[in-house]
Protein backbone atom coordinates (compact mmCIF):
# COMPACT_ATOMS: atom_id res chain seq x y z
CA UNK A 1 0.00 0.00 0.00
CA UNK A 2 1.25 3.76 -0.81
CA UNK A 3 2.75 5.64 2.25
CA UNK A 4 -0.32 7.88 3.58
CA UNK A 5 1.38 11.69 2.94
CA UNK A 6 1.83 13.36 6.20
CA UNK A 7 5.10 14.99 6.14
CA UNK A 8 6.05 17.48 3.58
CA UNK A 9 9.36 18.42 2.95
CA UNK A 10 10.18 21.91 0.91
CA UNK A 11 13.50 22.65 -0.09
CA UNK A 12 14.44 26.40 -1.05
CA UNK A 13 12.33 28.88 1.18
CA UNK A 14 12.22 31.69 -1.58
CA UNK A 15 8.74 33.60 -2.41
CA UNK A 16 7.29 30.13 -3.98
CA UNK A 17 9.46 27.73 -1.42
CA UNK A 18 7.76 29.65 1.70
CA UNK A 19 4.94 30.06 0.28
CA UNK A 20 4.14 26.36 -0.57
CA UNK A 21 5.58 25.92 3.04
CA UNK A 22 2.89 27.94 4.27
CA UNK A 23 0.03 26.12 2.10
CA UNK A 24 1.49 23.01 3.95
CA UNK A 25 1.21 23.94 7.39
CA UNK A 26 -1.96 25.51 7.29
CA UNK A 27 -3.25 22.13 5.92
CA UNK A 28 -1.87 20.55 8.82
CA UNK A 29 0.76 18.71 8.04
CA UNK A 30 4.41 18.01 9.61
CA UNK A 31 6.66 20.66 7.35
CA UNK A 32 10.28 20.78 7.21
CA UNK A 33 12.19 23.82 5.16
CA UNK A 34 15.26 23.36 3.48
CA UNK A 35 17.19 26.82 2.61
CA UNK A 36 21.17 26.84 2.36
CA UNK A 37 21.01 29.67 5.28
CA UNK A 38 19.81 29.39 8.41
CA UNK A 39 19.53 33.51 7.91
CA UNK A 40 17.30 32.72 5.25
CA UNK A 41 15.36 29.83 6.31
CA UNK A 42 13.89 32.64 9.05
CA UNK A 43 13.16 35.33 6.65
CA UNK A 44 11.46 32.84 5.38
CA UNK A 45 9.92 31.49 8.79
CA UNK A 46 8.65 34.72 9.72
CA UNK A 47 7.29 35.52 6.31
CA UNK A 48 4.71 32.64 6.51
CA UNK A 49 4.18 34.12 9.74
CA UNK A 50 3.38 37.06 9.07
CA UNK A 51 0.82 36.20 6.75
CA UNK A 52 -0.92 33.60 9.12
CA UNK A 53 -1.37 37.07 11.45
CA UNK A 54 -2.99 38.97 8.86
CA UNK A 55 -5.16 36.16 8.76
CA UNK A 56 -5.83 36.38 12.34
CA UNK A 57 -6.54 40.55 12.13
CA UNK A 58 -8.68 39.86 9.38
CA UNK A 59 -10.72 37.29 11.44
CA UNK A 60 -10.04 34.25 9.03
CA UNK A 61 -7.70 31.88 11.41
CA UNK A 62 -7.65 31.89 15.39
CA UNK A 63 -4.09 32.09 16.75
CA UNK A 64 -4.38 28.73 18.38
CA UNK A 65 -4.57 27.56 14.71
CA UNK A 66 -1.93 30.28 13.63
CA UNK A 67 0.34 29.35 16.69
CA UNK A 68 0.07 25.76 15.70
CA UNK A 69 0.32 26.20 11.98
CA UNK A 70 3.51 27.92 12.80
CA UNK A 71 5.24 25.10 15.12
CA UNK A 72 4.18 22.46 12.81
CA UNK A 73 7.11 24.25 10.45
CA UNK A 74 10.68 23.13 11.19
CA UNK A 75 13.59 24.86 9.17
CA UNK A 76 16.93 23.18 8.56
CA UNK A 77 19.96 23.83 6.25
CA UNK A 78 20.85 19.84 5.92
CA UNK A 79 19.09 17.90 3.69
CA UNK A 80 19.72 14.44 5.81
CA UNK A 81 16.41 16.25 7.93
CA UNK A 82 14.14 15.60 4.82
CA UNK A 83 14.69 12.20 5.87
CA UNK A 84 11.24 11.49 7.39
CA UNK A 85 9.77 13.32 4.74
CA UNK A 86 6.86 11.46 2.69
CA UNK A 87 6.82 13.70 -0.27
CA UNK A 88 9.65 16.71 -1.11
CA UNK A 89 8.38 19.53 -3.18
CA UNK A 90 11.95 21.38 -4.80
CA UNK A 91 11.33 24.68 -5.17
CA UNK A 92 15.06 26.23 -5.55
CA UNK A 93 16.82 27.98 -8.10
CA UNK A 94 15.81 27.30 -11.67
CA UNK A 95 19.16 25.66 -12.65
CA UNK A 96 19.06 21.92 -13.86
CA UNK A 97 22.71 21.41 -12.30
CA UNK A 98 21.53 22.85 -8.66
CA UNK A 99 18.23 20.20 -9.63
CA UNK A 100 20.04 17.46 -10.37
CA UNK A 101 22.51 17.88 -7.22
CA UNK A 102 19.29 18.04 -4.99
CA UNK A 103 17.37 15.53 -6.17
CA UNK A 104 20.71 13.40 -6.01
CA UNK A 105 21.08 13.70 -2.45
CA UNK A 106 16.75 13.88 -1.90
CA UNK A 107 16.92 10.09 -3.47
CA UNK A 108 20.00 8.95 -0.85
CA UNK A 109 18.12 10.46 2.47
CA UNK A 110 14.55 9.95 1.88
CA UNK A 111 12.22 6.66 2.01
CA UNK A 112 12.54 4.23 -1.07
CA UNK A 113 8.32 5.21 -1.67
CA UNK A 114 8.73 8.62 -0.56
CA UNK A 115 7.60 11.13 -3.64
CA UNK A 116 10.26 13.86 -5.01
CA UNK A 117 8.31 16.97 -6.41
CA UNK A 118 9.68 19.81 -8.09
CA UNK A 119 7.89 23.02 -8.52
CA UNK A 120 10.32 23.91 -11.53
CA UNK A 121 8.31 26.42 -13.79
CA UNK A 122 10.61 26.23 -17.07
CA UNK A 123 12.46 23.25 -16.93
CA UNK A 124 11.71 19.58 -18.10
CA UNK A 125 10.30 17.68 -15.08
CA UNK A 126 11.84 14.33 -17.45
CA UNK A 127 14.96 15.96 -17.58
CA UNK A 128 15.40 17.03 -13.56
CA UNK A 129 13.91 13.56 -12.49
CA UNK A 130 16.92 11.71 -15.23
CA UNK A 131 19.53 11.35 -12.24
CA UNK A 132 17.35 9.49 -10.21
CA UNK A 133 17.74 5.54 -9.59
CA UNK A 134 14.19 5.49 -9.99
CA UNK A 135 12.92 8.56 -11.98
CA UNK A 136 8.95 7.55 -11.53
CA UNK A 137 9.02 8.79 -8.42
CA UNK A 138 9.39 12.32 -9.98
CA UNK A 139 6.60 14.48 -10.38
CA UNK A 140 5.83 18.40 -11.58
CA UNK A 141 4.10 20.33 -8.84
CA UNK A 142 4.27 23.60 -10.43
CA UNK A 143 2.45 26.51 -8.10
CA UNK A 144 1.75 30.22 -8.99
CA UNK A 145 3.27 32.95 -7.26
CA UNK A 146 2.01 33.68 -4.83
CA UNK A 147 1.50 30.50 -4.00
CA UNK A 148 -1.09 31.03 -1.07
CA UNK A 149 -3.06 32.68 -2.76
CA UNK A 150 -3.51 31.71 -6.27
CA UNK A 151 -5.60 28.35 -6.67
CA UNK A 152 -4.17 26.63 -9.23
CA UNK A 153 -1.57 23.49 -9.51
CA UNK A 154 -0.22 22.19 -12.51
CA UNK A 155 0.04 18.42 -11.63
CA UNK A 156 3.27 17.26 -14.77
CA UNK A 157 3.89 13.97 -15.62
CA UNK A 158 6.94 13.68 -16.71
CA UNK A 159 7.94 10.21 -18.93
CA UNK A 160 8.70 8.15 -16.49
CA UNK A 161 6.24 9.07 -13.60
CA UNK A 162 4.33 6.55 -11.98
CA UNK A 163 0.15 6.40 -12.29
CA UNK A 164 0.16 6.25 -8.68
CA UNK A 165 2.85 9.44 -8.01
CA UNK A 166 0.72 11.37 -10.31
CA UNK A 167 -2.28 10.71 -8.32
CA UNK A 168 -1.02 11.02 -5.15
CA UNK A 169 0.48 14.39 -6.10
CA UNK A 170 -2.57 15.59 -7.50
CA UNK A 171 -4.64 14.62 -3.92
CA UNK A 172 -1.76 16.25 -2.51
CA UNK A 173 -2.26 19.40 -4.72
CA UNK A 174 -6.08 18.92 -3.42
CA UNK A 175 -5.03 18.48 0.42
CA UNK A 176 -3.36 21.58 0.01
CA UNK A 177 -6.36 23.28 -1.09
CA UNK A 178 -5.40 23.69 -4.75
CA UNK A 179 -7.57 23.57 -8.01
CA UNK A 180 -5.20 20.75 -9.50
CA UNK A 181 -4.94 20.12 -13.29
CA UNK A 182 -3.43 17.39 -15.09
CA UNK A 183 -1.03 17.56 -18.04
CA UNK A 184 2.12 16.04 -19.76
CA UNK A 185 5.49 17.71 -19.39
CA UNK A 186 5.76 20.48 -22.56
CA UNK A 187 7.59 23.53 -21.95
CA UNK A 188 5.69 25.53 -20.01
CA UNK A 189 3.29 23.09 -18.93
CA UNK A 190 -0.30 24.89 -19.67
CA UNK A 191 -0.19 28.27 -18.07
CA UNK A 192 3.48 29.37 -18.90
CA UNK A 193 3.33 28.06 -22.47
CA UNK A 194 0.69 30.86 -22.50
CA UNK A 195 1.63 33.56 -20.18
CA UNK A 196 5.02 34.02 -20.67
CA UNK A 197 4.45 35.02 -24.57
CA UNK A 198 1.47 36.92 -23.76
CA UNK A 199 3.49 38.59 -20.85
CA UNK A 200 6.77 39.35 -23.58
CA UNK A 201 4.20 40.67 -25.96
CA UNK A 202 2.70 43.53 -22.97
CA UNK A 203 6.57 44.66 -22.50
CA UNK A 204 6.85 45.19 -26.18
CA UNK A 205 3.74 47.01 -26.55
CA UNK A 206 4.97 49.49 -24.32
CA UNK A 207 8.03 50.91 -26.92
CA UNK A 208 5.40 50.48 -29.56
CA UNK A 209 2.43 51.97 -28.49
CA UNK A 210 4.00 53.96 -26.31
CA UNK A 211 2.03 53.30 -23.46
CA UNK A 212 3.29 54.02 -19.99
CA UNK A 213 2.92 51.21 -17.38
CA UNK A 214 0.44 52.87 -15.81
CA UNK A 215 -1.88 52.98 -18.48
CA UNK A 216 -0.43 49.59 -19.83
CA UNK A 217 -1.87 48.00 -16.61
CA UNK A 218 -5.18 49.59 -16.68
CA UNK A 219 -5.65 48.90 -19.98
CA UNK A 220 -5.24 45.17 -19.14
CA UNK A 221 -7.16 45.27 -16.04
CA UNK A 222 -10.31 47.44 -17.67
CA UNK A 223 -10.18 46.23 -21.07
CA UNK A 224 -9.08 42.56 -20.55
CA UNK A 225 -10.51 42.04 -16.91
CA UNK A 226 -6.84 40.68 -15.53
CA UNK A 227 -6.70 41.07 -11.81
CA UNK A 228 -3.30 43.22 -11.67
CA UNK A 229 -1.21 45.14 -14.62
CA UNK A 230 1.41 43.23 -16.57
CA UNK A 231 4.22 45.65 -15.15
CA UNK A 232 2.81 45.16 -11.61
CA UNK A 233 2.84 41.03 -12.40
CA UNK A 234 6.24 41.27 -13.78
CA UNK A 235 7.19 43.02 -10.45
CA UNK A 236 5.41 40.24 -8.32
CA UNK A 237 7.05 37.58 -10.31
CA UNK A 238 10.61 39.04 -10.47
CA UNK A 239 11.91 40.69 -13.60
CA UNK A 240 14.96 37.94 -13.39
CA UNK A 241 12.80 35.16 -13.34
CA UNK A 242 10.79 35.91 -15.91
CA UNK A 243 13.85 36.63 -18.59
CA UNK A 244 15.23 33.40 -16.86
CA UNK A 245 12.02 31.17 -17.93
CA UNK A 246 11.79 33.35 -20.93
CA UNK A 247 15.23 32.01 -22.01
CA UNK A 248 14.66 28.67 -20.94
CA UNK A 249 11.10 28.10 -22.65
CA UNK A 250 12.47 30.00 -26.38
CA UNK A 251 15.58 28.14 -25.65
CA UNK A 252 12.95 24.62 -26.39
CA UNK A 253 10.59 25.98 -28.47
CA UNK A 254 12.59 28.70 -30.66
CA UNK A 255 8.97 31.34 -30.89
CA UNK A 256 10.51 34.42 -31.24
CA UNK A 257 7.89 36.26 -28.68
CA UNK A 258 9.19 33.53 -25.80
CA UNK A 259 12.28 35.32 -26.48
CA UNK A 260 13.03 37.79 -23.53
CA UNK A 261 11.61 41.48 -24.35
CA UNK A 262 15.30 43.75 -24.24
CA UNK A 263 13.63 45.98 -22.12
CA UNK A 264 13.14 43.39 -19.33
CA UNK A 265 16.95 42.19 -20.12
CA UNK A 266 18.15 45.75 -19.56
CA UNK A 267 15.76 45.72 -16.22
CA UNK A 268 17.60 42.49 -15.36
CA UNK A 269 20.81 44.22 -15.70
CA UNK A 270 20.40 47.22 -13.52
CA UNK A 271 19.49 45.13 -10.50
CA UNK A 272 15.43 46.53 -11.10
CA UNK A 273 13.85 43.40 -10.45
CA UNK A 274 10.45 44.52 -9.09
CA UNK A 275 9.49 44.20 -5.50
CA UNK A 276 12.26 42.57 -4.30
CA UNK A 277 14.87 45.01 -5.08
CA UNK A 278 12.43 47.87 -4.50
CA UNK A 279 12.19 48.65 -7.94
CA UNK A 280 10.69 47.85 -11.35
CA UNK A 281 8.08 49.15 -13.48
CA UNK A 282 7.03 50.49 -10.36
CA UNK A 283 9.02 51.30 -7.01
CA UNK A 284 8.08 49.85 -3.60
CA UNK A 285 8.61 50.88 0.22
N1 LIG B 1 1.92 35.03 0.53
C1 LIG B 1 0.94 34.85 1.43
N2 LIG B 1 -0.06 35.71 1.62
C2 LIG B 1 -0.05 36.81 0.87
C3 LIG B 1 0.94 37.08 -0.08
C4 LIG B 1 1.95 36.14 -0.23
N3 LIG B 1 2.95 36.27 -1.13
N4 LIG B 1 0.69 38.25 -0.64
C5 LIG B 1 -0.43 38.72 -0.08
N5 LIG B 1 -0.87 37.86 0.85
C6 LIG B 1 -2.03 37.98 1.71
C7 LIG B 1 -1.92 39.26 2.48
O1 LIG B 1 -2.10 39.03 3.85
C8 LIG B 1 -3.03 40.10 1.89
O2 LIG B 1 -3.79 40.81 2.83
P1 LIG B 1 -3.28 42.19 3.48
O3 LIG B 1 -2.84 43.09 2.37
O4 LIG B 1 -4.51 42.65 4.16
O5 LIG B 1 -2.18 41.82 4.42
C9 LIG B 1 -3.99 39.09 1.29
O6 LIG B 1 -3.19 38.00 0.89
C10 LIG B 1 -4.75 39.62 0.12
O7 LIG B 1 -3.84 40.35 -0.69
P2 LIG B 1 -4.32 41.38 -1.73
O8 LIG B 1 -5.28 42.35 -1.14
O9 LIG B 1 -3.13 41.90 -2.44
O10 LIG B 1 -5.19 40.40 -2.64
P3 LIG B 1 -5.90 40.68 -3.95
O11 LIG B 1 -7.32 40.38 -3.78
O12 LIG B 1 -5.51 42.01 -4.50
O13 LIG B 1 -5.26 39.55 -4.89
C11 LIG B 1 -3.63 38.48 -6.15
C12 LIG B 1 -3.89 39.46 -5.03
C13 LIG B 1 -4.20 37.10 -5.82
C14 LIG B 1 -2.11 38.37 -6.27
C15 LIG B 1 -4.29 38.97 -7.46
O14 LIG B 1 -3.90 40.29 -7.70
C16 LIG B 1 -3.96 38.12 -8.64
O15 LIG B 1 -4.58 37.10 -8.88
N6 LIG B 1 -2.91 38.53 -9.42
C17 LIG B 1 -2.41 37.75 -10.55
C18 LIG B 1 -1.27 36.91 -10.07
C19 LIG B 1 -0.78 35.98 -11.13
O16 LIG B 1 -1.17 36.01 -12.28
N7 LIG B 1 0.15 35.10 -10.74
C20 LIG B 1 0.75 34.18 -11.62
C21 LIG B 1 2.12 34.64 -11.90
S1 LIG B 1 2.95 33.60 -13.08
C22 LIG B 1 3.59 32.38 -12.15
O17 LIG B 1 3.51 32.35 -10.95
C23 LIG B 1 4.31 31.31 -12.89
C24 LIG B 1 5.67 31.07 -12.33
O18 LIG B 1 6.20 29.96 -12.98
C25 LIG B 1 6.61 32.27 -12.48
Amino acid sequence: MARELTRVGVVGLGAMGAGIAQLAVEAGFETVGREVELGRAEAARDRIAHFLTRKVEKGQLDTGARDAAVARLRITTDLADLGDCDVVIEAAFEELAVKHELFRELERVVAGDALLATNTSALSVTEIASVLERPERAVGMHFFNPAPLMPLVEIVRAERTAEDVFERAYELGERLGKTPVRCADTPGFVVNRVLIPLLNDCIRVLDEARVTPEDLDAGMKNGAGWPMGPCALLDLVGADVHVHASEALYEKLREPRMAPPARLVRMVAAGKLGRKTGEGFYTYD
